[in-house]
């Protein structure tokens, strides 16, 4: 931890900050949590951040302090794969039992410290990453729909930080908005299933 997070600030970070409005999400998955379930697998929100096109390191609160395992490939795999797979390296990292092949190899991080609380961070990157991120806990806010009307909705904030040597704040204000508008309106996900 020492050596990494010392490498890590001698990247020159900027971060980026946006919420996305979960609500359909909220619904979807308690669609689908209970098919999950059915088929041995606890489906949390995570495995929905993290459908992307890379080997997705998880920041993971253990009982031996922080460790990053990743999903790999999460490109080629499904929502509930990758719920399956998140459920057995959470299994190993309480037992710790996390060995090199699951702590090696992420090319992206994701921290959903809002699994315990809070709302906004400032995540370090993990070396030799290029960029992060930090998620907030899920709120019920008001929030005007495109209407004009108040409506109740499910908001997380999402903390971006990048290696401004690398990546430039064009690049991830685009980004950002494509993820969320994948987790805005999830439906549009299945498209590109698999
Ligand atoms: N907002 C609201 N609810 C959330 C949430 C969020 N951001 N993240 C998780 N939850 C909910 C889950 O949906 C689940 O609820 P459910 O029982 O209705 O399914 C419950 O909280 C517990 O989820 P959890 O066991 O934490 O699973 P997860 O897949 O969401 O997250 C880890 C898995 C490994 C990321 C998480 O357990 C963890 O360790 N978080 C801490 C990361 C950390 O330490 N970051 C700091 C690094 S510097």
């Amino acid at each position: 931890m020492v050596k990494t997070m010392t490498a890590a600030l001698k990247i020159p970070h900027f971060g980026y900050c946006d919420e996305v409005d979960l609500t359909q999400l909220v619904l979807l998955r308690s669609e689908l949590k209970g098919l999950a379930e059915a088929r041995g697998v606890r489906l949390s929100y995570m495995p929905f951040f993290v459908k992307g096109s890379h080997n997705i390191g998880l920041a993971m609160d253990t009982p031996q302090g922080l460790l990053v395992p990743s999903v790999k490939n999460v490109q080629a795999l499904s929502v509930f794969e990758i719920a399956a797979e998140l459920n057995r390296l959470q299994a190993l990292g309480s037992a710790g039992q996390l060995g090199p092949a699951d702590l090696t190899g992420g090319t992206f991080t994701l921290s959903n410290v809002g699994s315990i609380g809070g709302t906004y961070a400032k995540p370090v990157i993990l070396p030799p990453e290029v960029a992060i991120g930090a998620l907030g806990k899920i709120q019920v806010l008001p929030r005007f729909n495109s209407c004009a009307e108040l409506v109740k909705a499910h908001i997380m904030s999402v903390s971006w930080s990048a290696d401004h040597r690398v990546i430039d704040g064009a690049t991830m204000s685009r980004f950002s908005n494509l993820w969320c508008s994948y987790l805005e309106q999830p439906s549009s996900m299945v498209l590109d299933l698999k």
